[in-house]
């Protein structure tokens, strides 16, 4: 018997957040792909008095609260750096907590995600997970595996230059077994041995807490993204801050290097010759 399609539950989202949402999508354009560096939650949890690991479970809600509302824009990626590779040198009790939580969030989560038409993916050392972790991964992964709204990537004991360092030895190997001949080697070669082969570099990277880092996240994919630094704390982002950061990637102008339109006039050999001389 064929199953009932699942409904797109735009859960608890208020006739007001669609109005805003409707603006910006007339305004410009809506990022294909966000990447997100949640941070601040320690900071957000010391300033209440309260242990690290209360922030990292109030930010589950921003977590929730942004996909949704990202997915609602029509974003078609969105990648959070949700465990670096670094991040396995905090004590291990935060490391232990964190896991706990992931576990916790991924079966609390899985539902809303099967609603709302959102894919999970990961990118990182997920073998390095626990083992009760990575099962829960891949139950959701499964469980997600066809929607098609929008994917959210989750980069889990991630590092940039890990991500670098993987495609140059699969390159290298290849290269070897003769599978590649190395005048073959492009910047579009590269993009596609690295962990993100299958999606779009991201548009527009978020930096909550006020850093002006990017801390080993997607180092080779965000050559051209766009960036949005805030001051807030990662548990207290939600989506009003978030289309501030769109409204503020709408205004700006993506050249790749290349000059405005506009401010293309053609120099003549005598015009360049009297300036540098
Ligand atoms: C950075 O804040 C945040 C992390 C290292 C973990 C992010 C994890 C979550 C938001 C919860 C689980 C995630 C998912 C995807 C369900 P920090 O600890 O570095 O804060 P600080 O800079 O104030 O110390």
């Amino acid at each position: 018997m064929a199953l009932k399609p699942l409904q797109l539950t735009d859960t608890d989202q208020t006739s007001e957040d669609k109005k805003i949402q409707k603006e910006l999508q007339n305004v410009g354009s809506i990022p294909e792909h966000i990447a997100i560096i949640m941070d601040g939650n320690g900071r957000w949890a010391q300033k209440k008095g309260n242990i690290r690991l209360h922030g990292h479970k109030a930010g589950v809600e921003s977590v929730r609260d942004v996909t949704e509302s990202c997915a609602q824009l029509g974003v078609k990626y969105l990648t959070l750096y949700a465990f670096s590779t670094e991040n396995w040198n905090r004590p291990s009790a935060e490391v232990n907590g964190l896991m706990k939580l992931l576990v916790q969030a991924l079966r609390d989560e899985a539902d809303r995600l099967r609603e709302n038409d959102i894919k999970l993916v990961t990118i990182g050392q997920i073998e390095r997970l626990p083992e009760k972790c990575q099962r829960q991964l891949l139950e959701v992964k499964n469980m997600t595996k066809d929607n098609s709204r929008m994917q959210l990537c989750l980069a889990l004991s991630y590092s940039g230059r890990w991500d670098i360092t993987e495609a140059v030895k699969h390159i290298a190997q290849d290269v070897q077994t003769g599978i590649l001949d190395p005048d073959r080697i492009n910047d579009e070669l590269i993009s596609s041995y690295l962990s993100t082969a299958s999606i779009p570099d991201p548009d527009l990277i978020i930096r909550t807490s006020g850093e002006y880092r990017i801390s080993n996240f997607l180092l080779w994919q965000l050559a051209y993204s766009e960036l949005y630094i805030t001051e807030t704390y990662w548990p207290d982002f939600r989506r009003d801050e978030l289309y501030d950061g769109i409204r503020s990637f709408q205004k700006r102008d993506r050249r790749y290097g290349k000059v405005r339109n506009g401010h293309n006039k053609s120099m003549s050999a005598t015009v360049i010759n009297q300036i540098i001389s």
